[in-house]
C-alpha cells in the first residue's frame, strides 16, 4: 500500500498534503500517510508548525466509504490519526478548501486551528449513509459549536458554506487566496504561540447548561419523522447526548463507538452506502451490446438550448437550464401561453431570491439568458431542443417534424415524455440518431431524477451528450431503454393496479397509504395520485383504449381492471387541483389530505354494485401486494435489457418516486432485505389467488435468481 500523504517544508512550516484523488477520501494509505508525516514533522527540528491540507480539488471529503462493511484495513484507524494530530508537540493548522466532510471535518477538528477558503463547504453527511460521525465527531463538534448547531448539522447531514461555518465558530478564519500559502502565513504567525489549550477534546460542551431542553426539542423533531424512517438520525442524537452525559471525553467516544456498531450492523447503513454508489454508478452507462459505453463515447458541447411548450413542465425545464447558465429559448405558439410561461419562470426566479439562494444580480442574469419566442425558426442555432408539449403522439410527431426541418443538423432533438414511444417520434425525422427521450419529473426544476431514454437508433454521441448535460444541470441522469412507461412508470403501474384492487377488496385509501408510509415512502400511492392529478392517468388510459364504451367494467384487455380512478375523474375528483380526489383538500390547490366520506361512499357503492364482499386486509398483505409486483416488473425490465443493472432501477425509485433510501431501492430491498426465494414464493401464492392479473406471473430472471439464492 502506497503512502498517500507527503511532507514538505516552507521555511519553518511543515506542509502535510493528502494525495488521494479524486476526493482525498481517508483510506488506509491516507491514514498511514498522515500519521507518518505528522511524526516526521514532530521530530524535525527545522519545523515549528504544521499545515494540513488536501491536494487537488479538496481537503479530505470523508472516510473511504468503499472500505465500510468488511475490508477495514489494518493500521491506524481514523481515531488514532486524530489523537496523533491533536497531541503533536507542534501546532497544526487545517487549511480547508473544497469539501471537508465527515471524517474530513473530524480531522480538521483534531487540528489546533482551522482556516477555510471562502468557497469551501463542510458538514457531517454520515447520517445520509446510515451511520454517525464515529471518529469522535459527535464528541468534538459540540465543543467547537453550540450544542444546538451540532445536533442540527449532524442529524440533518446538511453541508454549510464557509461563511456559516465561521459564524458558528467551526473555523477560526476565512481566506480567499491560495489555501496553502494562506495556511503557511497563518502558521508562521502562530508558530511560537502556546496552542495546547486549543485541543478540542479538552474543552467543555458549548450550551451544556440547557442540554436537557435542547435534547428534548431535538428528540421531538426527529420522532415526528421516525415512523418508517431511518434509525441513524436518532442514533446521532444519542451519541451527541454522550458528550454531555458521559463523565469523560473517552467514555463519550466509547458510547459513540457502541452506537456506530449498532448502526453498521443494522442493514440500513449498507443500503444507504449502496445508494450512494448506485447514484454514481448510473453515470457509467453502457448499451446492452456492451460495445458502446460512457468510457468510449465523447459528448458534444451544449452551449445553447431551447424548450418547446411553456406549460408547467416546459417552464420547469427551462428554469433548470437557465440556473446552470445555459442560454435558453422558450417557444410557444400563442402569446398568451408564452407570457404565462415567462411569468411562471419569473416567479421561480423570485422564489430563489426570496430564499436567498441567488442574489438579485444572479436573478437578473437568469432573465437575460431566457429568450421567449413565438417562432420555431429561432431554433436554427441551438445545440439541443427539448419538447415538452402535450403528451399525445400526433402532437409530438408534428413538433418533431418541425424541429427536424428547422434545427441545424448537429442539434439533438429530445422529448420530455413520461410514457410515449421514442422510436415512433424518431421515424418522422431524418436524424433518428439524434432523437432521445428526457423524462423530467415534476417539479422539473426541483426533482433530481432525469430518466434518459435511448431509442433503437439513438447514437452513442447523443446519449453521451444528454448524460453529460444531465450532470451539468444538477440531475441524476439514468439511461434506460424504450418501452411503455420506461422504467419508473412501468413499475409504478403495477403498484398502482394493486393499490386500487386493495381498495376494491376492503381497504380505504388512507389505510393503504399508511402502510406505504410506515415502510418509509414520504407519501402513499393515493396521496401521490392526488398530487399529480388523476386526469393525467385517465387521459393516458384513454389513449391506450383502456377507457371507452362497451368495455367490461372490471376486466379489460384480458385481465382484471380497477375503474375506481376513472370513476373519480368522471365525478370531477381530479386530486389537489380540484380540491378533492381520493382525499379532500378543503379547497382547490389545498395540500393537506383529509379522509373524505364521499370517496369512501363511492368505493362502497362500487363494491355493492359488483357484489364484492369487503374483508379486513392485513398490513403485510397490503405491503406485499403493492411492492412485489413492482419488484417483479423490475426483474422483467432487467431481463429485457431496458435497464442494464440494479443500480439504474434503484436510483430511479429512490430519486424520483420516494423509495426509502435506507432500504436501498426495490431491487436491493428484494435481494437483501426480503430475499428472492421469498418474493418468488409470494408471487406464486398471489398468482393462485388472483389468476386474472398477469403481473403475478414471476419473471424468468427472478425465478432463476431465486433458485440460485435458495441453494446458497
Ligand atoms: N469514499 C469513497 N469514494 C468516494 C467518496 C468517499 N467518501 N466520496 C466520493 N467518492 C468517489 C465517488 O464514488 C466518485 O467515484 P467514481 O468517479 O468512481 O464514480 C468520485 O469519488 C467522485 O465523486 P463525485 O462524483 O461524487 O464528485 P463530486 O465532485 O460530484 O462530489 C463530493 C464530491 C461532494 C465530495 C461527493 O463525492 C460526496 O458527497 N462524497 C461523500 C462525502 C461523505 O459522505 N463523506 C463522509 C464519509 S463517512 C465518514 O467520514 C465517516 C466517519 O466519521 C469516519
Amino acid at each position: 500500500m502506497t503512502t498517500m500523504a507527503e511532507l514538505t517544508r516552507r521555511g519553518i512550516i511543515g506542509i502535510v498534503k493528502v494525495k488521494h484523488p479524486p476526493v482525498n477520501a481517508l483510506s488506509y494509505g491516507v491514514r498511514k500517510g498522515i500519521t507518518e508525516c505528522m511524526k516526521k514533522a514532530e521530530s524535525d527540528p527545522a519545523i515549528q508548525a504544521v499545515v494540513l491540507c488536501g491536494d487537488g480539488r479538496t481537503f479530505p471529503a470523508g472516510a473511504d466509504i468503499s472500505e465500510f462493511g468488511g475490508k477495514f484495513a489494518e493500521g491506524p484507524d481514523l481515531r488514532s490519526v486524530l489523537v496523533t494530530i491533536e497531541n503533536l508537540r507542534k501546532p497544526v493548522v487545517a487549511a480547508i478548501h473544497g469539501t471537508a466532510l465527515g471524517g474530513g471535518l473530524e480531522v480538521a477538528l483534531s487540528c489546533h486551528y482551522r482556516l477555510m477558503h471562502t468557497t469551501a463547504r463542510t458538514g457531517f453527511p454520515e447520517v445520509a449513509l446510515g451511520i454517525l460521525p464515529a471518529a469522535t465527531g459527535t464528541q468534538r463538534f459540540p465543543r467547537v459549536t453550540h450544542l444546538a448547531n451540532a445536533i442540527e448539522m449532524i442529524t440533518s447531514g446538511r453541508h454549510i458554506t464557509a461563511k456559516e461555518a465561521h459564524s458558528k465558530g467551526i473555523v477560526d478564519k476565512l481566506v480567499s487566496g491560495d489555501i496553502i500559502q494562506e495556511g503557511v502565513t497563518f502558521a508562521n504567525d502562530i508558530a511560537s504561540k502556546p496552542y495546547r489549550h486549543l485541543m478540542v477534546s479538552t474543552k467543555p460542551v458549548i450550551g451544556a447548561e440547557n442540554a436537557q431542553q435542547i435534547f428534548d426539542e431535538a428528540r421531538k423533531r426527529l420522532a415526528s419523522r421516525a415512523v418508517g424512517g431511518p434509525i441513524a438520525p436518532m442514533m446521532c442524537l444519542k451519541a451527541i447526548e454522550g458528550a454531555v452525559k458521559m463523565p469523560t471525553f473517552e467514555k463519550g467516544i466509547q458510547h459513540e463507538a457502541d452506537l456506530m456498531y449498532l448502526l453498521m450492523t443494522s442493514g440500513q447503513a449498507r443500503a444507504q452506502q449502496y445508494a450512494f454508489f448506485a447514484e454514481r454508478a448510473v453515470s457509467k452507462w453502457e448499451l446492452p451490446d456492451g460495445a458502446t459505453n460512457s468510457r468510449n463515447t465523447k459528448p458534444k458541447a451544449v452551449k445553447t438550448a431551447a424548450v418547446i411548450g411553456a406549460g408547467t413542465m416546459g417552464t420547469g425545464i427551462a428554469m433548470t437550464l437557465l440556473s446552470r447558465g445555459i442560454p435558453t429559448i422558450l417557444i410557444e405558439q400563442d402569446q398568451k401561453f408564452l407570457d404565462r410561461g415567462v411569468a411562471a419562470i419569473g416567479k421561480l426566479i423570485a422564489y430563489q431570491v426570496n430564499k436567498k439562494r441567488i442574489s438579485n444580480e444572479q436573478a437578473q442574469k437568469l432573465h437575460t439568458l431566457l429568450k421567449p419566442s413565438l417562432h420555431y425558426a429561432d431554433l436554427k442555432d441551438v445545440d439541443i431542443v427539448i419538447e415538452a408539449v402535450f403528451e399525445n403522439m400526433d402532437i409530438k410527431k408534428t413538433v418533431f417534424r418541425k424541429m427536424d426541418a428547422l434545427c441545424k443538423p448537429s442539434a439533438i432533438l429530445a422529448s420530455n415524455t413520461s410514457n410515449l414511444n421514442i422510436d415512433e417520434m424518431a421515424t418522422v425525422t431524418k436524424r433518428p440518431g439524434s432523437v432521445i427521450g428526457m423524462h423530467f419529473f415534476a417539479p422539473a426544476n426541483v426533482m433530481r431524477l432525469l430518466e434518459n431514454i435511448r431509442g433503437r437508433q439513438t447514437s452513442g454521441e447523443t446519449i453521451a451528450t444528454v448524460m453529460d448535460l444531465s450532470k451539468r444541470i444538477g440531475k441524476v441522469g439514468v439511461l434506460v431503454g424504450n418501452c411503455y412507461g420506461f422504467v419508473g412508470n412501468r413499475m409504478l403501474h403495477m403498484y398502482g393496479a394493486e393499490a386500487s384492487f386493495l381498495i376494491e377488496e376492503g381497504c380505504l385509501p388512507h389505510e393503504v397509504d399508511q402502510c406505504i408510509k410506515v415502510f418509509g415512502f414520504p407519501m402513499g400511492f393515493f396521496q401521490v395520485a392526488d398530487l399529480s392529478g388523476l386526469d393525467i392517468g385517465y387521459k393516458a388510459r384513454k389513449g391506450l383504449g383502456l377507457i371507452g364504451k362497451g368495455l367490461p367494467e372490471r376486466f379489460r384487455f384480458g385481465q382484471r381492471y380497477s375503474p375506481i380512478s376513472d370513476i373519480m375523474v368522471e365525478n370531477g375528483r381530479l386530486g389537489q387541483k380540484s380540491g378533492k380526489g381520493y382525499y379532500n383538500y378543503g379547497k382547490i390547490g389545498g395540500r393537506v389530505p383529509e379522509r373524505d366520506p364521499e370517496t369512501e361512499e363511492l368505493i362502497l357503492n362500487f363494491c355493492k354494485k359488483h357484489n364484492i364482499q369487503r374483508r379486513r386486509i392485513a398490513p403485510q398483505e397490503v405491503m406485499e401486494r403493492c411492492l412485489y409486483p413492482l419488484i417483479n416488473e423490475g426483474f422483467k425490465i432487467l431481463q429485457e435489457k431496458i435497464a442494464t443493472k440494479d443500480e439504474e432501477i434503484d436510483t430511479i425509485w429512490m430519486t424520483g418516486y420516494g423509495w426509502p433510501r435506507h432500504t436501498g431501492g426495490p431491487m436491493y430491498y428484494a435481494r437483501n432485505f426480503v430475499g428472492l426465494p421469498k418474493i418468488y414464493e409470494r408471487l406464486l401464492y398471489y398468482k393462485a389467488q388472483f389468476p386474472d392479473s398477469k403481473h403475478w406471473e414471476p419473471c424468468e430472471l427472478l425465478r432463476k435468481e431465486a433458485m440460485q439464492q435458495a441453494k446458497l
